[in-house]
């Protein structure tokens, strides 16, 4: 396609606002549809980038992960450059304690990108104050954060407007008009919108929009806790990362803790044991929490695939490109997609990557005869 056609972007939370910015640099006319800027999953997540301490297993996912985490730094400076906004990006490094020795002390390690081993002693030392039934742990000093919640998405938002991207903020896609080769319009709460592309980003929510996308919710509860104003200093300056739980401290004393993984379809709202199970593996990683005063509660829906990976690039229609379900990894994901999709859209270059990451996986073509 031609920078001078529309492109239409399904979705304005953090995947849909990374590729209008990017799709914008390199020229293209860029419109936004968004049904709530703040159910985007962008506004719920801790903001780790974590390809490491998550345990990726080395194969695609993870390198999309490192490519996108190598992204971060350069991606970061240029949005804070345009908006002069920050964004919270804190290269701090991911601590992951055990309660159980594991079989082996030894993990993947990619180039430049150590995993390191400590022991009881050592990770006492690492970290002071961590819970006495820890037995060890992984230390990741890639791994890092950005502050997505309260600065990333405010600067997405930012840049994009600034840049002149259409944001068209309360517009609900409720179906998209197709014949079997071509998107032929959006049909919207504000009436048909059309494009000459268009990009689904529409999150937990794209499955409903598209049969041939099986994406669906999966929730996770998450609460904030401030540092008390006794304390001189900051007594977390990176990332815990435990059996089911984060610890994600921010450079101003507010801590982030998450999340739950729940299969509740849309169902809102925060649960007591949803709370109570946040409360409690923080507590024993970190006991010191116990007396920090609790600053807020939230929930949303990570867009989930069926074999938790996204769904990237084209799509069963000719003029529809797919970034869509990145489940745990959204933000880490933010600049490779936008980089990948943009190249995909505006040039036709499908990086080899993209190839693992394609709709047909779901959609086995039939037997040739
Ligand atoms: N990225 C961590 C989570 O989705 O809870």
């Amino acid at each position: 396609m031609n920078a001078s056609d529309d492109i239409i972007i399904i979705g304005g939370g953090l995947i849909g606002l990374s590729l209008a910015v990017e799709l914008k640099l390199r020229g293209a006319h860029v419109t936004v549809l968004s049904r709530n800027f703040q159910e985007a999953a962008g506004h719920v997540a801790a903001g780790m980038l974590a390809p490491q301490a998550e345990v990726i297993p080395p194969g695609p996912m993870l390198e999309l992960g490192l490519r996108s985490r190598a992204l971060y730094r350069e991606w970061i400076s240029k949005l804070e450059e345009i908006t002069g906004l920050d964004t919270g990006y804190w290269h701090c490094g991911i601590l992951a304690p055990v309660y159980e020795i594991p079989d082996h002390t030894e993990l993947y390690q990619p180039p430049n990108s150590p995993a390191i081993w400590l022991d009881q002693q050592a990770i006492h030392k690492h970290q002071p104050g961590l819970g006495v039934e820890v037995v060890g742990g992984w230390w990741f000093p890639q791994d890092a954060q950005v502050d997505n919640r309260r600065y990333l998405v405010k600067a997405l938002q930012t840049a994009s407007q600034q840049l002149g991207v259409q944001i068209l903020e309360g517009v609900e896609v409720e179906a998209i008009a197709r014949n079997s080769k071509t998107i032929e319009a959006l049909q919207t709460n504000q009436g048909a919108i059309t494009g000459s592309h268009y990009i689904l980003t529409a999150g937990a929510w794209s499955g409903q929009l598209l049969p041939q996308v099986p994406v669906y919710p999966r929730k996770g509860q998450m609460l904030s806790l401030k540092v008390p104003e006794s304390f001189e200093s900051l007594p977390l300056k990176q990332v815990l990362f435990g059996t089911e739980i984060y610890i994600v401290p921010r450079r101003d004393g507010l801590i982030v803790i998450g999340a739950t993984l729940e299969d509740v379809g849309f169902s809102v709202g925060l649960t007591p044991d949803g709370v109570q199970t946040l409360l409690a593996g923080a507590i024993r990683i970190y006991p010191v929490l116990r007396d920090f005063p609790i600053q807020e509660f939230w929930w949303g829906f990570r867009p989930t695939t069926p074999d938790l990976l996204p769904i990237l690039g084209t799509s069963p229609f000719d003029n529809l490109t797919l970034a869509v379900g990145h489940y745990r990894n959204g933000i880490l994901l933010a600049p490779i997609t936008a980089k990948l999709i943009a190249e995909s859209v505006l040039d036709q270059k499908s990086d080899p990557l993209l190839e693992y990451f394609a709709w047909e996986r779901f959609s086995p073509a039939p037997l040739q005869r």
